[in-house]
């Protein structure tokens, strides 16, 4: 009798289990999902379904890219963030959970001035697949943004995105060196840059090291690089009461709060991930 897609996903994730994965049972779930075209709801629904021959073969050939170290997100081409499914290729990094820092940040600051319903600019320097503007987007129904990165691949992949979620006639993409070539004024600004001294980059996990794209991870020689760019072009871009939240490494909290001073920005709130890392500042224009 062949296996039901119970049993199968039970297997898998024992197997991921043994070659200790991290998180085993939920790649299991969603490399089952993907070979099957079934969401978790779904999967859950059919536990005891057979499953075809051609299925067992297609995740068998899943599971060897899996324990091979290729992240299910690249093997999928899909990944959650903030309760949305974003496209990823070999052009974006995976959106990261603690890069949600950012997003609760920049939503707190804006309830604590008004409504969310309020016509909003925001620019998102480096978008990447557009998950933290998209996000943004997806919880102020007037806002527009607009997000740039240098790499043309990426906004493709950040104007797919947009379409997907519904979200592309309130927003636009564009190449350019961060904020370089923005006029404001912003009333928010957001970045998640790529903030990994560079000596460092040959110690990344090798799901990140061999997956993300250099671009992506590389923060100059001390990390800060992407961090003075943005800070000299902050002011300029920002509107009255207009905030800065930029995305941070661990342990890099005071050296971006130097650098963000130092471009004539005031440090305005700093916000921790769920390990109690500092992950998110933001900033402002000083009062004049
Ligand atoms: C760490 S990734 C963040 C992607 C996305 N915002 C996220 O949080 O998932 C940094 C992004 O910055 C882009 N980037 C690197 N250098 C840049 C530059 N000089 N100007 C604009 N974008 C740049 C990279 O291509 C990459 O997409």
């Amino acid at each position: 009798m062949s296996e039901s897609i119970g049993e199968a996903r039970r297997a898998l994730a024992a197997q991921f289990r043994g070659a200790g994965l991290d998180s085993p049972e939920l790649d299991a779930r969603i490399l089952i999902g993907h070979a099957l075209g079934m969401d978790h709801t779904a999967l859950a629904a059919a536990a005891t379904q057979p499953l075809a021959a051609s299925v067992t073969a297609s995740i068998a050939g899943l599971a060897a890219r899996r324990l091979a170290g290729e992240p299910v997100a690249r093997i999928v081409g899909a990944k959650e963030f903030w309760g949305l499914s974003f496209i990823v290729t070999p052009a974006v990094l995976v959106p990261r959970p603690e890069t949600e820092t950012v997003v609760e940040l920049a939503l707190a600051l804006i309830d604590r001035q008004g409504k969310r319903t309020r016509a909003l600019r925001i620019a998102d320097l480096g978008t990447g697949s557009g998950a933290i503007l998209l996000a943004l987007l997806s919880e102020l129904p007037d806002a527009s943004g607009i997000g740039t990165d240098i790499d043309l691949q990426a906004l493709a992949v950040a104007r797919r995105n947009a379409e997907t979620l519904g979200l592309a006639a309130r927003v636009g993409f564009l190449r350019g060196d961060y904020g370089s070539a923005l006029q404001g004024p912003f009333d928010l600004i957001v970045s998640n840059p790529p903030y990994v001294a560079r000596r460092d980059i040959e110690g990344l996990a090798p799901e990140v090291r061999d997956h993300d794209p250099p671009h992506a991870l590389d923060g100059g020689t001390d990390g800060l690089a992407a961090y003075r760019a943005i800070a000299s072009d902050a002011p300029r871009l920002l509107g009255p009461g207009g905030r800065l939240v930029v995305e941070i490494g661990a342990g890099q909290e005071r050296h971006v709060e130097r650098t963000l001073i130092q471009g004539g920005l005031a440090i305005d709130a700093v916000r921790h991930d769920l390990l109690g890392l500092a992950r998110a500042i933001a900033a402002t224009r000083p009062a004049a």
